[in-house]
């Protein structure tokens, strides 16, 4: 595990959008692993700042991102789907053909997940990662459980998680309980994962699962085995773990 120290959510956004960066100039037609909330929004920003001076091309980048709400519509403005057009797409020359959203229409959470995992192997897998953590150690919609789930797959979405998140609905009854998500197994067969932490209701979260034990109570735990797992976070997200770096 690496760690990249940010002063803020800024520069977070700064020295991610250079990693991500860095992996499309060397491999034009990568492979993008996507997530969405308020973490990566920096990063998405940095992106589209150095595609529009002409410094980054998106044209060849496949991507897949992470989860999705089930029973969205992806013109649903709580999606995910519209929330990665609206922060990234939109803005960029990748072609739409090439971006993937676990489908939330999609009726049965089994056949949805072996078609997602089978999309991901026929791309020839995940190049580079993207993940923010849930308060609750939680990453894509893994959430604290008594087993690392390897495929694609339907969760029952954490109360926690639903609290956090009602934010962006207009009450919390609005907020779907139910979600598919991209499993451990397929978030750690990426290449290379870079997880975005900021803020310091995320430094618990930090402290338990990357200077904790490995275990699925903290899903984000088992990225500490990851060959190559970066972790950029400002001073709150590390605020609890300060004198162990
Ligand atoms: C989103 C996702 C989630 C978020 C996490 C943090 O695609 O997979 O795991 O990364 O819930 O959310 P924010 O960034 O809103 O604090």
């Amino acid at each position: 595990m690496r760690i990249i120290r940010a002063k803020d959510y800024e520069d977070i956004g700064r020295k991610t959008a250079n990693i991500i960066a860095a992996q499309i100039q060397l491999k034009p037609d990568c492979v993008l692993g996507l997530a969405t909330g308020s973490s990566p929004i920096s990063t998405y920003q940095n992106l589209i700042r150095m595609y529009e001076s002409g410094d980054l091309d998106f044209s060849q980048v496949r991507s897949v991102n992470l989860d999705e709400y089930k029973g969205l519509t992806p013109d649903h403005d709580q999606s995910y789907a519209y929330f990665m057009n609206e922060n990234l797409f939109k803005h960029v020359n990748i072609d739409h053909a090439n971006t993937n959203i676990p489908s939330g229409m999609a009726p049965d959470g089994a056949e949805e997940g072996k078609r997602y995992d089978e999309l991901i192997r026929s791309l020839g897998g995940v190049d580079l990662q993207l993940l923010g953590i849930g308060a609750n150690g939680h990453i894509g919609f893994n959430e604290p459980c008594d087993e690392f789930i390897k495929g694609t797959h339907q969760v029952t979405l954490a109360e926690s998680t639903i609290k956090d998140n009602a934010r962006f609905f207009e009450s919390i009854d609005d907020v779907p309980r139910y979600a598919y998500t991209m499993g451990i197994g397929s978030i750690m067969s990426a290449r290379r994962v870079v997880l975005v932490a900021n803020g310091v209701n995320k430094a618990q979260a930090v402290k338990d699962c990357f200077f904790g034990p490995i275990k699925p109570t903290s899903p984000a735990s088992i990225l500490q085995l990851h060959p190559d797992f970066i972790l950029v976070a400002d001073e709150a997200a590390l605020s609890l773990v300060a004198d162990q770096l």
